[in-house]
């Protein structure tokens, strides 16, 4: 068991939290937001994630997991500190202020205090973060060096919407470290994990984030170009085209049943209206943004970003052609958040959708299932121009063009809904055409 303090008590930072404190170590998360405290230690869940109320009513009734809005509180007892806080993307670049802010702290708690504390990030950083903003901050403020405390990163990579999974299950541990002490520490918070651990230098764990994240980011953008393509020229089913490629036995091999296994990666190479939510787009800007500061060109990362940038709005140009313009059209946008299982609005594709068909002057109506509020948050005054409604079905009825932008399990009963005089534009290609009685059924890549 290890006494564990996460700063930082947002998706990561929560969900690490309770899976750290169910295998027993003992956590205390530390929040600036006195909401987010309060609420989680009366075991209230923040955030929307499945399974998060149970364990999180768990956690807390066994002891393991308690809140603060002090920093100094949770390291008096830590013996590990893991950095969860956000790293946004402010103009183009990584805003690194709130790491620094924490790192200021926990350098004049280490200045103190006689005891050896690892300072670890989970959060995403741009290679060699760790190895100079965060050592030269905690150094600064603690008047001490690396080795009077330790250091390392580790890297998270949970999805929303099955972060608990991925937190209980990963593919891979990382150890990112610059002192065998936080190396050993980092073993052992892990310990109750068997699967594969890679030990490296924090540079190399901040970039294998990235490497993760960019990799996926680009199999989408070039799909939606391909895509794009498709539509344009017309004559071309892309559903086809898309089913030939996955079965290129390099994406789909057989197994020893001569069975094809159809990995989850190629759920990156479908068609869709982009990524968003709050890592790849703000990832990928961030290493482009290091990459031209080397003297780099980052001319893939410039054409992933732009190609995605884009994307939502083809959503609106394709419609607005094929009708001859959207005013006073009544539109119905199904899913807001930027993927099913979760609330999270950040960088949500319907964010673009929904204001290019404001501006087309389109009537619309809108639903999701959780994510409403986080969404009225995000997009701004122009909320006040769609028209929200918790019965999507009847909804559906008064509607002329029905957009599904989130795939939630509760949309599959449009199969059983006759949308004989509408227009559908499945984005995420969630249904076969022939699943829904429609006037009109498209999809990015059909013409
Ligand atoms: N969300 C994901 O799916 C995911 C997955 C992998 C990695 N990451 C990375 O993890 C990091 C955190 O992401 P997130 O989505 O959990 O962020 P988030 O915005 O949900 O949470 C961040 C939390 O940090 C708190 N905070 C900010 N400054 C603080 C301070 N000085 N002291 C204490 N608390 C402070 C905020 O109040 C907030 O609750 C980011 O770097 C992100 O890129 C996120």
């Amino acid at each position: 068991m290890m006494n564990v303090a996460i700063v930082g008590t947002g998706y990561v930072g929560l969900i690490s939290g309770v899976c750290l404190a169910e295998v027993g170590h003992r956590v205390h998360c530390v929040d600036l937001n006195p909401k987010i405290v309060n609420n989680l230690n009366l075991a209230i869940p923040t955030i929307y994630e499945k399974g998060l109320p149970e364990l999180l009513k768990k956690v807390v009734s066994s002891g393991n997991f308690s809140a603060t809005n002090s920093l100094d509180l949770a390291l008096e007892e830590a013996d590990i500190v893991l950095i969860a806080v956000g790293t946004p993307s402010k103009d183009g670049a990584i805003d690194l202020s709130a790491i620094k802010t924490v790192c200021q702290s926990v350098g004049e708690y280490i200045k103190n205090s006689e005891k050896h504390i690892s300072v670890v990030l989970k959060s995403t950083v741009i290679p060699s973060t760790t190895d100079t903003v965060v050592r030269n901050e905690l150094e600064k403020f603690s008047g001490k060096t690396l080795g009077d405390f330790g250091l390392g990163m580790n890297p998270e990579f949970l999805r929303e919407g099955n972060a608990i999974e991925d937190f209980c299950s990963p593919d891979r541990i990382i150890f990112g470290y610059e002192d065998e002490k936080t190396l050993s520490r980092l073993a052992e918070l892990y310990k109750p994990w068997d699967v594969e651990k890679l030990e490296m230098n924090t540079r190399s764990a901040e970039l294998l984030k990235y490497a993760n994240n960019t990799v996926l980011a680009t199999q989408i953008s070039i799909i939606n170009e391909l895509a794009n393509v498709s539509s344009a020229l017309g004559g071309i089913d892309f559903e086809d085209v898309v089913k030939g490629l996955h079965l290129d036995k390099r994406w789909s091999p057989l197994d020893e049943s001569g069975n094809r296994i159809f990995p989850e990666i190629l759920t990156y190479l479908r068609p869709g209206c982009g990524f968003g939510g709050s890592c790849f787009p703000k990832d990928v800007q961030a290493l482009r943004s290091q990459g031209e500061t080397l003297g780099l060109e980052m001319a893939i990362s410039n054409a992933v970003l732009s190609t995605n940038d884009q994307q939502p709005f083809s959503l609106v140009n394709i419609l607005a052609k094929r009708l001859g313009g959207l005013s006073g059209k009544k539109i119905l946008v199904l899913g807001l958040s930027f993927k099913p299982e979760t609330d999270d609005v950040r960088e949500s594709p319907a964010i673009k959708i929904v204001h290019g068909l404001i501006k087309e002057n389109a009537r619309v109506s809108a639903h999701d299932p959780i994510a409403v509020s986080n969404f009225i948050e995000e997009f701004g005054e122009t909320a006040s121009r769609i028209n929200f409604c918790e019965d999507w079905r009847s909804a559906v009825e008064s509607a002329s063009i029905v957009v599904i932008i989130t795939p939630w399990a509760e949309y599959l009963d449009l199969k059983n809904i006759s949308m004989k005089d509408k227009i559908v534009f499945d984005t995420r290609a969630y249904f076969k055409k022939s699943d829904l009685e429609v006037l009109s059924y498209l999809t990015f890549g059909s013409s």
